[in-house]
C-alpha cells in the first residue's frame, strides 16, 4: 500500500525537493518512489503559489488547502512534510500531529528550544512520529565520520575545529528573503548553522551543555553609493553584482513559483542584500562545551569569495578531517594517525545532479522505509533539538556580550535577536 503525503509550503524546498522527489522526477527522486508514495494534497497560505506548484508537479488537479487541518480532513494522509519558514514549524507540526499525521519537518526543527519541547511533547502525547530533514547525515563522508568516531578510531575526541564558509551568492541569498528577519529564522546560526551543528552533535554522539559566542553584521549593511534598486529584477547592477538573484534560472521555475504569486501576499524573493531591514548577524564565532568534555569551535561566514566547510576532530588516538574543499568543492575525509601517516578515505560523492550529493534522495528513501541507510541517519526530534539548542544558547550569549550560557537557560522563551548597534 502507498503512503499518502501532504506537502506543506510550496516554495523551492517543498516543490523542488520533496513533492518532485516523491513523484520520482529525474534528478529529484527515484522512479520506484511512485510505487511507495502518493502525493495527496498541497498546503500553502498563498493559494496562487500552491496552484502553480501543482502544475510544476504535473498534477494540475491536486487539491490545495490553506491549512494542514483542512487538508487532512479532506484527504486522510499518513505523513506530512513541513517546508515553511522556520518560525512556523512548531505551530504547523503540532496541528498536524493533533490531526493524526506523522510529520517530517525540514531543518531546523524550530526557532527555540521551548518550541522543540512543545513538538516533542505533542509527538509523545499523540503517539505519532516526527523526523527532521537533516539531509547532510546522508552524505557518504558524514556517515563514515560518524561511524569512525563512534567506533573509537581516533579515541576520545577532545577538540573540534569547524566552520561553514559561504560564497557571496549563497551567503547573500539569506539576506534577500525572510531569513534575515530574526523572528522568522532565529538567525543564521539556527537556520543555516543547524546543518553543521546537528552533524557535530551527531558525529560526537554527545549533548551540548554550554556555549559562548560573538557575532556581528558588517557586510550586508546599507551601501547607498552602489546606486542599487530595491530588488534584483529592477537593478542596473544585475550583470556585475555577485548577489544577483536570477528569477529565470532553472527554466524560470522561480519566476513562476514566486514572482507570479507576489500579488497574493507580497512575498518578494530578490530583495537587495544591502539594506537596513536585517535583524540577524552575517558572521558568528562560537565555542561549545559538550557533556563528555569535548570542546568545539564553529564559525559561520556568509561573505567569502569561495564556499567550503570543515570539521577537524582531534582525539587521544589521532585526527579525523572531514570537509568540502575550497579549491574544487569536492568532499574529503582523511585519518591522520599518531605516527603522522595520512589515510584518504574513499567517498561515494558527486553522483550526478541529485540534491546535496544525493543526500535528499536518500533522505526521502529512508522516510519511505526503503533500504540503503543506517538507523543512525534518521534525525529524531530530540537529536535535532541539540542544534537548535546551540543556536539558542549562542543568541543569548551574543546578547550578553559573549557570556557563557548554559543549556538550562533555554527552554522557557525565545532567544533574543542580536542587539542593535
Ligand atoms: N534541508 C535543506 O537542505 C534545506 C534547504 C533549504 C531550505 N530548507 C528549509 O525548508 C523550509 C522552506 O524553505 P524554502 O526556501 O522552500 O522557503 P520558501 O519561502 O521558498 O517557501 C515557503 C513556503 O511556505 C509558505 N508558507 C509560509 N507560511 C506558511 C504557513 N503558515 N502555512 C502554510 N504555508 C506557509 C510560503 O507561502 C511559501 O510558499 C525552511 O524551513 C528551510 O529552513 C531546508
Amino acid at each position: 500500500m502507498k503512503t499518502k503525503f501532504i506537502v506543506i509550503g510550496t516554495g523551492n524546498r517543498g516543490v523542488g525537493c520533496f513533492a518532485k522527489g516523491l513523484l520520482g522526477f529525474p534528478g529529484k527522486g527515484r522512479p520506484e518512489f511512485r510505487d511507495h508514495a502518493e502525493l495527496a494534497a498541497l498546503v500553502d497560505t498563498n493559494l496562487t503559489r500552491g496552484r502553480t506548484a501543482a502544475k510544476e508537479c504535473k498534477l494540475p488537479d491536486l487539491p490545495i488547502f490553506r491549512t494542514v487541518a483542512e487538508a487532512q480532513s479532506a484527504v486522510h494522509a499518513d505523513w506530512c512534510i513541513i517546508t515553511t519558514p522556520d518560525n512556523t514549524h512548531c505551530q504547523i507540526a503540532t496541528q498536524a500531529l493533533e490531526a493524526g499525521l506523522n510529520v517530517m519537518i525540514d531543518k531546523p526543527l524550530a526557532t527555540s528550544v521551548w518550541e522543540c519541547d512543545k513538538i516533542i511533547a505533542t509527538m509523545n502525547r499523540t503517539g505519532r512520529k516526527v523526523l527532521v530533514g537533516h539531509n547532510l547525515r546522508y552524505m557518504d563522508g558524514t556517515v563514515q565520520a560518524a561511524q569512525m568516531v563512534r567506533d573509537g578510531v581516533i579515541g576520545q575526541v577532545l577538540l573540534v575545529e569547524a566552520a561553514e564558509i559561504l560564497e557571496l551568492n549563497h551567503g547573500g541569498s539569506y539576506f534577500q528573503r525572510w531569513h534575515s528577519d530574526f523572528s522568522k529564522s532565529a538567525g543564521l546560526m539556527n537556520h543555516k548553522g543547524c546543518h553543521y551543528l546537528d552533524l557535530l552533535c551527531w558525529i560526537l554522539d554527545d549533548q551540548p551543555v554550554e556555549v559562548s559566542s560573538f557575532g556581528e553584521r558588517s557586510f550586508y549593511v546599507p551601501k547607498p553609493d552602489l546606486n542599487h534598486a530595491e530588488r534584483c529584477l529592477d537593478c542596473q547592477l544585475k550583470t556585475t553584482c555577485p548577489h544577483y538573484y536570477d528569477m529565470d534560472r532553472y527554466d524560470g521555475v522561480f519566476r513562476r513559483l514566486y514572482k507570479d504569486s507576489e500579488g497574493e501576499d507580497g512575498y518578494v524573493t530578490d530583495r537587495c542584500v544591502f539594506s537596513d531591514r536585517h535583524t540577524i548577524n552575517d558572521h558568528e564565532s562560537l565555542n561549545i562545551r559538550f557533556a563528555r568534555g569535548t570542546l568545539a569551535s564553529f564559525c559561520l561566514n556568509t561573505f567569502s569569495p569561495r564556499s567550503h566547510s570543515y570539521f577537524y576532530f582531534t582525539g587521544t588516538k589521532g585526527r579525523l578531517e572531514l570537509g568540502h574543499s575550497s579549491v574544487d568543492g569536492k568532499p574529503y575525509l582523511r585519518l591522520v594517525r599518531p605516527d603522522k601517516t595520512v589515510q584518504n578515505i574513499d567517498l561515494a560523492a558527486d553522483k550526478g545532479d541529485h540534491g546535496h550529493d544525493d543526500a535528499d534522495v536518500l533522505l526521502i528513501a529512508d522516510m519511505l522505509g526503503l533500504p540503503g541507510s543506517l538507523p543512525i541517519q534518521k534525525a529524531q526530534p530530540w537529536e535535532a533539538r541539540r542544534a537548535v539548542m546551540i543556536a539558542d544558547m549562542s543568541s543569548r550569549s551574543i546578547s550578553a556580550g559573549g557570556r557563557p550560557v548554559k543549556a538550562e537557560e533555554t527552554g522557557h522563551d525565545y532567544p533574543p535577536a542580536p542587539p542593535k548597534k
